[in-house]
């Protein structure tokens, strides 16, 4: 053994500190190998809420904490009419808001632009071509541009269209570097309108263009599921059938539907947070290891599971899922409006604000296995976790005792707004007399780091400037997450005890009484 391989420590200082430590990152392992390329970034739908309140913060944030391309541009484009003048001022309040240090926010906006445009119109985008070359003449961005949809769904297929028209989807050829194309949910309002959308967009753009974003996929404890799944060998042997009684998948929210009645109503929750990101907590949760950490290994794993998933029929939809809709109530203290009261929302509305839903994941591993998928708007509180139950000891030594039931280990990987790991699991109680209570091992995921954080949207920029699809949707994804909603939103929809099935819940509850018989049948 050369001096070099010798330990350092004893055998008995290695155990030791084999047990106990947590490894601390220092924050300069944790930045960019080297920045993106330099590139402009466009977003259409500028003067709307996501663009002021997430991507531009999200992008100021980057900034500061160099993570844009040198240099970089930004162009927000809408149709109101602005000047640059006043599109800047119109974003800095609302990232002041966000809390960023602001020291920063002159240099940042001088490469905010502003160019008004008219979605349909084809000379519009032949205008914003001109104006992009124009800029890039003074700040060269090598041509290298992000189309951001921040837009309703029904202008993505027309500006995909002209943005190719306008020669601003090619790669490579008439001044332009890479192009690529972002594209917020909802992808499509059914299987065959996400189909129809996704064969537009590919007219223009090649897949590798395309950036489907999943703003969940990109939240630091949801990207560490795969973390703790895969690089820990504990987990993966009791990952399955044979350990897990069941699990439950739940987002919760204490925000009622805000300013986006327009959308929501139109909704609902089964289209606005199950066909997306519920969908991927529970393929992150299911799939099988794959071969490699690259993008197409992950999303072919993804794939498997949402191929796996069991259809439900038309007449059992209602055995396997529970919709509901908040009424009034209050939420922190506060009185609050129900969803039928609330501003833009139809009287007599149907759009259901809350769903628990079962689904079955027909492979080798996971047979027979419930998943609850739970959503809703107006619950007791913001809460985003995975909860896994694991099945009962087979048999107690200690039911003479204490009785048969003694509580399941159950391991839960906390998203938001506390971004935990904790293991709940018996102990002794201490004492003479002979007692169990239940204890928990609590990681909290910052522990031992002091580093930059990215925002959930700060990370997907990142990857889109960086070309990195591995946390956006691929389309045979989206196609077979709507092969299992599309029949149990037209059952819904069609049936005609509608109105009997929506259970109302009080704003601020935990949602409907029938959400826990469902659970409770298994
Ligand atoms: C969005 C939904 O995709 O996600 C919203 O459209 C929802 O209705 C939001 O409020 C929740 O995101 P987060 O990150 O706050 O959990």
């Amino acid at each position: 053994m050369s001096s070099r391989d010798r330990p350092t420590h004893t055998t008995l200082e290695a155990i030791v500190e084999g047990h106990v430590t947590t490894d601390t990152i220092s924050p300069e392992d944790c930045l960019l190998e080297s920045p993106p390329d330099p590139c402009t970034i466009v977003i259409l739908g500028a003067s709307g809420d996501l663009t002021s309140r997430k991507l531009i913060p999200s992008l100021y944030n980057l900034f500061i904490n160099n993570g844009l391309p040198d240099p970089y541009l930004i162009v927000g484009c809408a149709r109101s009419e602005m000047s640059t003048d006043e599109f800047r001022v119109k974003l800095r309040g609302p990232a002041e808001e966000s809390g960023l240090d602001m020291k920063g926010w002159a240099e940042f906006e001088a490469r905010l632009h502003y160019l008004p445009i008219s979605y349909d119109s084809e000379g519009s985008y032949h205008e914003l071509a001109t104006f992009l070359r124009d800029l890039e003449k003074d700040v060269d961005t090598a041509g290298n541009r992000i189309f951001y949809l921040s837009l309703p769904m029904f202008l993505y297929k027309t500006t995909a269209q002209l943005l190719g028209r306008a020669g601003l989807s090619a790669e490579n050829e008439g001044g332009n570097g890479w192009s690529r194309i972002v594209v917020e949910k909802p992808y499509g309002s059914d299987r065959a309108s996400a189909a129809d959308l996704d064969r537009t967009i590919h007219e223009n753009f090649n897949e590798s263009q395309i950036f489907r974003i999943d703003h969940y996929m990109a939240k630091e404890t949801v990207q560490n599921i795969l973390m703790l799944r895969f690089a820990n060998a504990i987990f993966e042997p009791i990952w399955n059938r044979n350990y897990i009684d069941h699990v439950d998948i739940i987002a919760a929210e204490s925000l009622g539907v805000e300013k986006r009645a327009g959308y929501y109503d139109k909704s609902g929750v089964l289209r606005d947070m199950f066909q997306n990101h519920m969908m991927q907590l529970l393929a992150l949760t299911a799939m099988e290891p794959p071969n490699d950490f690259e993008s197409d290994a992950v999303n072919n794993e993804k794939v498997k599971v949402f191929s796996a998933l069991q259809p439900i029929a038309a007449e059992d939809v209602y055995g396997n899922l529970v919709l509901g809709q908040y009424g009034p109530g209050t939420v922190d203290g506060v009185k609050v409006r129900g969803y039928r009261e609330e501003e833009g929302v139809d009287a007599d509305s149907l759009t259901s604000t809350f769903a628990m839903m079962r689904v079955f994941v027909d492979n080798m591993r996971w047979q027979g296995v419930p998943f609850y998928l739970t959503s809703g708007k107006r619950l007791g509180a913001k809460l985003t976790e995975i909860v896994i139950k694991f099945r009962e000891i087979p048999h107690s030594m200690f039911r003479d005792i204490l009785g048969d039931h003694i509580s399941e280990n159950i391991l839960t990987l906390g998203i938001q707004p506390r971004e935990h790991i904790s293991l709940k699991f018996q102990t002794k109680s201490p004492g003479a007399k002979v007692r169990l209570r239940s204890v928990a091992m609590d990681f909290n995921y910052l522990q031992g780091y002091d580093g930059p954080v990215l925002d959930a949207y700060e990370k997907a920029l990142l990857d889109c400037m960086n070309g990195d699809q591995m946390l956006f949707w691929r389309q045979d994804g989206i196609d077979l997450t709507w092969k299992l909603l599309e029949p149990v939103l037209h059952e819904c929809e069609i049936c005609s005890d509608r109105a009997d099935r929506l259970k109302t819940y009080e704003a601020g509850s935990w949602g409907p009484v029938e959400a826990m018989e469902l659970k409770l049948k298994g």
